[in-house]
């Protein structure tokens, strides 16, 4: 079976992206890959150094390339794995697109996303709801037999009224989806996958993998 090494050290990216490939990246009802935490290969390393592109695209380029070179002087060889790195945010409108290709880091990385929904609903207490759009941006960079391809994919919403709901991760609870008429924390996990960028940027991943 073949090795992918996930390029985050987020908990919750690696969670939606080791469900993704348990419950889709399939054959026979055994999965056809092994999802490999970067944490679980290469303890401490800091990717954060490598996140200071100017683009979504940038940003997953360079995590991937660094890591695959900080792997390949491991013993693995180039046939043995794969890498996918995701690099992914929130744009609101509003707020002309931020926070942006720097959501991790908006207002501190360390800062509480209570404290990050207080300031954004803040600064939008005026906004109408027709002027609230929003929407998840992810690209996927995958480290394939030497070459680097990217996948960009999103999902389209609005900046809630307030936070609700306790699942995903980081801004989701402030991201409401008027098709499901919640906000991604209220979706159980597979639905979460089965609509957001992250799960469309994987089915990208995969169907080109397969
Ligand atoms: P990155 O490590 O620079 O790609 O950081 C991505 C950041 O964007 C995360 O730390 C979250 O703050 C935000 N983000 C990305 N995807 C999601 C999502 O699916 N739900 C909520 N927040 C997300």
């Amino acid at each position: 079976m073949k090795n992918i090494i996930v390029a985050t050290n987020n908990i919750g990216k690696i969670t939606e992206i080791k469900r993704y490939f348990e419950e889709v990246a399939c054959a026979d009802g055994q999965p056809l890959f092994n999802i490999l935490p970067l944490g679980d290969v290469l303890p401490n390393f800091d990717l954060e150094a490598f996140e200071d592109g100017n683009t979504f695209e940038e940003n997953a380029r360079k995590k991937v390339a660094a890591v695959a070179r900080a792997v390949g002087c491991r013993p693995f060889n180039d046939e043995d794995f794969y890498v996918l790195a995701d690099d992914s945010g929130l744009e609101i409108d509003a707020l002309n697109g931020l926070p942006g290709v720097d959501s991790a880091n908006f207002m501190g990385r360390e800062t509480p996303y209570s404290l990050r929904f207080d300031k954004i609903l803040h600064d939008m207490l005026d906004i109408p709801n027709e002027d609230r759009t929003a929407r998840f941006i992810c690209v996927m960079a995958l480290y394939i037999e030497g070459e680097i391809k990217t996948f960009r994919a999103t999902i389209e919403g609005a900046v809630a009224d307030k936070p609700i709901g306790n699942g995903g991760f980081g801004y989701d609870p402030i991201f409401y989806i008027p098709k499901f008429d919640c906000t991604a924390a209220e979706l159980p996990l597979w639905q979460k996958n089965e609509i957001s960028h992250r799960g469309k940027a994987l089915k990208m991943v995969v169907n080109h993998l397969k």
